[in-house]
Formats: C-alpha cells, sequence, structure tokens
C-alpha cells in the first residue's frame, strides 16, 4: 500500500436542510468565512499535506463550486485592465499549484456513505482522505497533515474524532476504543462504532468530525450496506464492518473545528477567523470591545 496520500475526497452533495433557507439555491460549502468559501478552506488544507487531487462529489445547486476553482477569463482581463494586480494574484491562487479538481455527480443525495462510494472510479485502489468542508478546522500543522502523517506511521484507516458533549451524541458516529486503550491517548484503535446514538445507549463521548483516511477496502462495504439512520447510506456502517477486517485508529486533532453546517457553529467561526484576519482582524477586535461583546 502507498505510503502518502494524494487524493481527497469532498462529499458536497448533501441538501444543507439546517442551513436553510441560505442553501435553498447555494451549496453550504460555498458559505464565506470572513471572505473565503468554506470548499476553499477545505482544499486549502488538503494541498498544505501534499494531496494534489481534489474529488469533489456534487449534487444539484452545486455548480458554483466548479466555477469557484475555475478560471474565469473575463475576471482576469477586467482586472487586469483596473491594474488590481493584487487581486489577480488572489483569484489565482484559489486552486492551489500542482492541484487538479475532479467532479463526480450523486444523482441523489443517498447518504454520506453513498457519496464517497460515488468517488470509487477516480479514487481507485489507494488510500485516500475525505474531507467534510462543512466541519472547519483551524490549528497548526493542519488538519488533514496531521492525519495523514499518522496514516504515514500507521498505514490504516485513521477516523478524526473529539469529545463531545453527552447530550450531543445524536449528531454524531461514537466510537469506543478497544479495550486497553486510554481515553486520553490521541490515538486509538476502534473496537466499536455507532451512527447517532442516543445519549444514554452512546458507548462513548467519541464524535468522529468531518476528516478521514480510509483505505480502498471500504468501497466493498459501502456498496454493500444498506441503509441506516435516517434511511441513507451511513459511512460508519462501513466503517463497522471494515472493523472486522483491518485495524482502524480514532485520532484526536491538534485543530478547533467549527461545524459551520450549523448557524451556531458557523456564527463562531466568524467571530473567530475574523479576529485572526491580516486586514480587518484590529478594526474587528476594536469594534466587538467597544459593543461590550
Ligand atoms: P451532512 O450530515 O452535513 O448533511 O453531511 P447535509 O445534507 O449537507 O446537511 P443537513 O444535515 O441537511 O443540514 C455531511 C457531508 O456529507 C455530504 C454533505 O454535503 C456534507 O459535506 N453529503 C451528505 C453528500 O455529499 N451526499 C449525501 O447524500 C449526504
Amino acid at each position: 500500500m502507498t505510503r502518502r496520500i494524494t487524493k481527497a475526497v469532498f462529499p458536497v452533495a448533501g441538501v444543507g436542510s439546517r442551513f436553510l433557507p441560505a442553501t435553498k439555491a447555494s451549496p453550504k460549502e460555498m458559505l464565506p468565512v470572513v471572505d473565503t468559501p468554506l470548499s476553499q478552506y477545505a482544499v486549502e488544507e488538503a494541498a498544505a499535506a501534499g494531496i494534489t487531487d481534489m474529488i469533489f462529489v456534487t449534487g444539484r445547486n452545486k455548480r458554483a463550486i466548479e466555477d469557484h476553482f475555475d478560471s474565469v477569463p473575463e475576471l482576469d482581463a477586467a482586472l487586469q485592465s483596473k491594474g488590481r494586480a493584487d487581486l489577480l494574484e488572489l483569484i489565482h491562487g484559489v486552486l492551489p499549484a500542482g492541484c487538479r479538481c475532479i467532479y463526480i455527480r450523486q444523482a441523489q443525495p443517498l447518504g454520506l456513505g453513498h457519496a464517497v462510494l460515488c468517488a470509487q472510479p477516480v479514487v481507485g485502489e489507494e488510500p485516500f482522505a475525505v474531507l467534510l468542508a462543512d466541519d472547519l478546522m483551524d490549528g497548526t500543522p493542519p488538519a488533514t497533515a496531521q492525519i495523514a502523517a499518522c496514516f504515514e506511521r500507521e498505514r490504516c484507516s485513521i477516523l478524526a474524532v473529539e469529545d463531545v458533549p453527552r447530550e450531543q451524541t445524536a449528531s454524531y458516529g461514537i466510537v469506543s476504543p478497544l479495550s486497553g486503550a486510554q481515553a486520553g491517548d490521541e490515538m486509538l484503535p476502534i473496537g466499536n462504532i455507532v451512527e447517532k446514538p442516543a445519549p444514554e445507549q452512546a458507548p462513548s463521548t467519541l464524535g468522529v468530525v468531518g476528516r478521514y483516511v480510509l483505505t480502498p477496502a471500504i468501497f466493498p462495504l459501502l456498496a454493500a450496506v444498506k441503509p441506516g439512520s435516517g434511511g441513507e447510506i451511513q459511512l460508519t456502517d462501513a466503517i463497522s464492518a471494515l472493523l472486522g477486517r483491518e485495524r482502524v485508529l480514532a485520532m484526536k486533532l491538534r485543530s478547533r473545528r467549527y461545524d459551520c453546517g450549523t448557524r451556531l457553529g458557523y456564527l463562531k467561526a466568524t467571530v473567530e477567523l475574523g479576529l485572526k484576519h491580516p486586514e480587518v482582524g484590529t478594526g474587528f477586535a476594536d469594534y466587538l470591545r467597544r459593543r461590550g461583546a
């Protein structure tokens, strides 16, 4: 099995119902945090981990994502004629150098597992990363670089996890470590995984967040999965089957996660990244101070 991950799958075909009405006609993954769409943060994060093939699984109303990563000759010409070399450089950098985008359609939003399975013809027999762009990760080294480095050492599937409040377990895939593993460890072998358990049934409070490295052994298992929680083909169910065949690790990332698929998570990301922004950060901090936030 190859050591280096060069392919990342971005499932972006979901309906984004938690962010309506913004997602009625526009993709959730194009919501901007300060001035950059969520999908661009995710692509930059993957590129920082050495990934070159950005595989988007898209669906209805997602054309804006494809347009965002394409070049726009009219915009180039307009900026050139205005002498705005700074903005030209900015838009030419949207797709990191040396990277390419590949688009596959998921004809119906049948679930995250189904979306990942749609990428199989492009991924082939290689381990690959999965990034859910609505989980915006902030930290150094970038989240995908952390998980890819772990893969280079361990050569097995790895799921990013974080401790979530017990009352929120029904929003996550929840893993339980193999017996003997210490919950405080950064990396834990997984014994069991369940999708969206009720708090009283959750085997732990370790919730899977939107970064994975998976081996290609996941594909036949995904193909065999029947609709599960919410009537969707769940990635969690295929990972559960994978546990019977291969070692799978849970990894606690040294990154702060903002769940930008929810209104509150999105607002938090906007405030925190706004405060760090090189151009507007000081002015924004000043504004928040003056209004007593
Ligand atoms: P979410 O659970 O956030 O689903 O999916 P969603 O449909 O986008 O949002 P809500 O729950 O209705 O508000 C996690 C990721 O999986 C993708 C989504 O685009 C998101 O990035 N996804 C989900 C697909 O690509 N296809 C699907 O069928 C389902």
